[in-house]
């Protein structure tokens, strides 16, 4: 008798492949990004993100209740401040826009979704790097870590659940783990982007929050030739008390999920970058791919990678898909 298996009984029917999926994308574990700029008279559509919308204070609580209603279970909020200085100060203002919005949203929430807060100078400093420069123009490790630890701790007052460590300083989980402690805030968690790329696919994300960054980041985010760096950063940021390890970009370093899956006993999360969301919709755009389709699939390949939460641009539209399914 052949065939002696017949592996396509399990995909007869709908009814059947859903029964036996192997893998789910649920919206409770899904990040949605919002960027928040000062003064911003009216919601700017950003470049190559369609539906993705740098918000001010008043329609950003409208997209709140859109992420609360869809059922997703995070908020990442990223904040474009009017002011930027070497030392990125405004990140350390109690009034600073990240802060003002962070303690508005996360009044807003409550405990209906976790509140998370982007840990990173970039947006704050008038060069645009992630630290702070030495005399030298170098980004000065041990001096960024004094400032993450100082906004951290603002960002814990204004409220934020959880702080997406992501500005690659070596040491930076363990050092914002202790400053939180030490203040208080043992109950505020820490998503580190444990392996995060320098990638080219941060394009449209430069636009959003406006960068003026020159050059690039390659002395402090990995280089994509490597794998095994990323399971030294992971280790490390799981020893320094990473609740979460974040790996970033996800499409192209699904391998890098799947081995911090198999690494550590914490949670995985993966970024769908910016870039990686443009290409989609540009090609669906240009009628080369059905785009809804692809967002599905994108997102379960990121998940079957081995990702438990997923941060992404379409995490509202996508709820809505994955009920209708
Ligand atoms: C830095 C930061 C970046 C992104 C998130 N946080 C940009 C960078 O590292 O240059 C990119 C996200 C995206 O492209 O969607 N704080």
């Amino acid at each position: 008798m052949f065939p002696a298996e017949r592996p396509r009984r399990l995909r007869s029917s709908a009814a059947v492949r859903n029964l036996v999926a192997e893998n789910r994308v649920d919206p409770q574990q899904l990040i949605q990004p919002l960027f928040v700029k000062e003064g911003n008279e009216d919601p700017r559509q950003i470049k190559g993100l369609p539906g993705v919308l740098q918000h001010n204070l008043e329609t950003i609580s409208a997209a709140v209740d859109e992420v609360l209603a869809a059922g997703v279970g995070g908020i990442m909020l990223f904040a474009i401040p009017t002011k930027r200085d070497a030392s990125g100060s405004e990140a350390c203002n109690p009034n600073g826009i990240l802060n003002v919005a962070v303690r508005q949203v996360a009044a807003q929430v409550g405990d209906r979704a976790v509140v998370i807060a982007d840990l990173c100078l970039d947006e704050f400093t008038d060069h645009g790097h992630c630290g702070v420069l030495a005399a030298d123009g170098s980004v000065d490790n041990d001096a960024t870590l004094t400032a993450y630890a100082a906004m951290a701790i603002e960002l814990a007052k204004a409220g934020a659940n959880m702080l997406g460590a992501s500005g690659m300083m070596d040491g930076q989980v363990g050092f914002v783990r202790a400053a939180l402690d030490e203040a208080g805030f043992k109950d505020v968690s820490i998503l580190a982007y444990a392996a995060k790329y320098a990638s080219a696919f941060y394009g449209p994300f430069r636009d959003a929050v406006e960068s003026e960054l020159q050059g690039d980041r390659k002395t402090y985010q990995q280089d994509p030739r490597n794998l095994r760096e990323s399971l030294r950063e992971i280790r490390l940021d799981a020893e320094e008390g990473a609740d979460i390890v974040m790996v970033k970009p996800a499409l192209a370093y699904l391998d890098v999920i799947r081995e911090a899956r198999l690494t550590v006993d914490i949670p995985v999360a993966a970024y769908i970058v910016s870039g990686e969301m443009a290409m989609l919709e540009a090609a669906a755009a240009a009628g080369l791919i059905e785009r809804e389709r692809a967002i599905l699939e994108v997102l379960h390949s990121v998940k079957r990678a081995g990702a438990d939460v997923i941060c992404t641009y379409w995490a509202v539209e996508a709820a809505s898909l994955l009920r209708s399914n």
